[in-house]
């Protein structure tokens, strides 16, 4: 059973597909790499959810298409840990299950992708969706036999979805756009970020442009500095090779952190339509010089002797990670936005494995008041905190100094505290890919990464990713479990982010 919040959002996003003009139509989806671990943790997961919510277009049907030799059973089997089937939900995963086929086939072959496109057409005229969950060595041959081979014709669509990595630096993902661009139009490309899938990631725009009180505070005389933050309280795990090859800039900070500054950067948009937010998204990007690297801390995580399973092993311990690797899991780079709005305000973006927490947040710390009247030293900067996930869950809270209650007229630190579990209890939030395969269906760009912003994000970091990739300089050490190198948070107090380490927190008791 649905809890009330769950049944409102469900009705909620089934209204919206009703509303498109051809949700009765056949759609297929089809899942390209899918044995591979994307697919099987996150793709056919969210899939199956989509499906069982009643989200997706009533004749939507599944085509795995992969190189190993293998039948829907297996892939399901595969995925099964990751589903979470619930009780009473057997017969609706059996269906799911039945709307299912499996194509074995090369990347490379136009004949395999003849056998595709057959078990496509036995489903009937559709619509299609192609998710590309491929490595980026196969990209190029499998798109230009899609284009080849397997689009819908006539008055149905084609979509494709487009996981990072985007190319390694400028020149690559240029000429990856440029091969797309060949083969598809634009909006027919759905490169996707998942972070803009988050609930508070989405929040943004409401929180800065549907609060009258933001507006006014939101620049350079009021902010002193941003700090967007992402720490994951575990390290690569056996995915080390895969890792090594992009370092944790290219994996986290170029996208997810980037994307979230320019949603606390940009200027208002003309409407919430993709082609205006995407565009105030590009000029944002367009004000930011390319980091240089003594606004840079890069760290690689050790294992701790006192730690216990997986801490033990450091970054170098993992036996997928080649030998004396410098690849960073760990940066905290400092950015400036040369326009009317933020010139000289920091953007710091920071973002670490094997940390102490899995937390992701936007940190908005204010000016100090000036003409202080209170005793030295007692105001503490004012800080507005959007979590997007960690802690307790989704919030948003605002630091601010109160009158200590009581006789006195001493100031303390307090908070204006937006939990969104206590205050949203029935409420379901759905799963960021969740949201961004519906809005693909949907034919909704919003949340999806325009070419011209990938030129830019590249542009901004290639120059040091190219330093980091030829001088090879040694990252600072920080132990698994920690907070991160000390270093980062001497860059951050030289950025002029104040912490003082005098915020106390009081859980309300429903959380205690
Ligand atoms: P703090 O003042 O404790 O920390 C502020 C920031 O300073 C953190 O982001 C932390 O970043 C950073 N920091 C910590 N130590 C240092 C250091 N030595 N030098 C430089 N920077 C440092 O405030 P918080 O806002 O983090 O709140 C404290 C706790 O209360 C948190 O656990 C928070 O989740 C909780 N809280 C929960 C709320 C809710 O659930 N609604 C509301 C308010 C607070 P880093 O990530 O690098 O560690
Ligand atoms: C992915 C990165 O894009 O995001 C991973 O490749 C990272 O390294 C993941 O772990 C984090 O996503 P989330 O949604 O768990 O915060």
């Amino acid at each position: 059973m649905a809890s009330k919040g769950e049944a409102e959002g469900l009705a909620l996003i089934q209204k919206g597909l009703q509303s498109l003009k051809d949700v009765n139509t056949p759609h297929v989806f089809v899942v390209m790499g899918a044995s591979g671990d994307l697919a099987k943790k996150k793709i056919y997961p969210t899939l199956w959810w989509l499906y069982r919510d009643g989200l997706l277009p009533p004749e939507t049907h599944f085509v795995g298409y992969a190189r190993s030799k293998l039948s829907v059973q297996d892939i399901f089997k595969k995925a099964e840990p990751f589903m979470k089937v619930k009780k009473g939900e057997e017969a609706k995963y059996e269906e799911f299950q039945k709307k299912n086929k499996y194509v074995q086939g090369s990347y490379d072959g136009t004949q395999d992708f003849s056998k595709l496109n057959k078990a496509i057409e036995e489903i009937g005229s559709c619509n299609r969706l192609f998710y590309l969950a491929l490595p980026p060595s196969v990209f190029q041959s499998v798109t230009l036999n899609l284009k080849a081979v397997c689009l819908a014709k006539g008055e149905r669509w084609n979509r494709v979805i487009i996981e990072k990595p985007f190319g390694h630096d400028l020149e690559s993902s240029n000429k990856l756009s440029e091969h797309l661009a060949a083969l598809f139009k634009e909006e027919e490309l759905y490169r996707i970020d998942h972070y803009l899938g988050k609930e508070m990631v989405q929040n943004l725009m409401v929180l800065r442009f549907g609060n009258q009180i933001f507006g006014p505070i939101w620049n350079r005389d009021s902010i002193a500095s941003v700090v967007i933050t992402f720490k994951e309280p575990f390290g690569t795990q056996g995915r080390g090779g895969y890792f090594d090859e992009f370092g944790i800039i290219r994996d986290v900070m170029q996208n997810h952190l980037l994307q979230i500054l320019c949603l606390v950067a940009m200027e208002k948009p003309p409407s919430t339509e993709a082609e205006d937010i995407r565009s105030e998204k590009v000029k944002v990007l367009k004000c930011i010089k390319p980091i240089t690297m003594e606004n840079v801390v890069l760290g690689q995580y050790t294992g701790d002797p006192e730690g216990e399973g997986d801490a033990k092993q450091g970054y170098l311990d993992d036996p997928t990670v080649p030998k004396g690797s410098v690849t960073p899991t760990y940066a905290c780079a400092g950015l400036f936005v040369k326009n009317e709005r933020w010139d000289g305000v920091p953007f710091i973006l920071k973002c670490g494995k094997a940390t102490n927490e899995r937390k992701a947040e936007v940190r908005i710390q204010f000016r100090e008041v000036p003409g202080d009247i209170f005793t030295k030293g007692e105001l503490k900067r004012n800080e507005l905190v959007i979590r997007v996930q960690g802690g307790q869950g989704e919030a948003v809270y605002m630091k601010m100094m109160v009158k200590k209650p009581g006789m006195s007229i001493e100031s303390t630190e307090s908070d204006l505290d937006l939990t969104y579990n206590r205050r949203y209890k029935d409420m379901k939030f759905p799963d960021a890919y969740e949201r961004l395969i519906l809005d693909v269906f949907c034919g909704s760009q919003i949340n999806f990464v325009r070419s011209d912003e990938l030129k830019e994000a590249w542009r901004i970091f290639t120059p040091l990713l190219h330093t980091i990739d030829k001088n090879k300089p040694k990252p600072v050490l920080y132990k698994y479990g920690s907070r991160g190198p000390k270093e980062a948070d001497e860059l951050l107090r030289h950025l002029d982010f104040h912490y003082t380490g005098t915020y106390e927190w009081n859980a309300p008791y429903s959380q205690l």
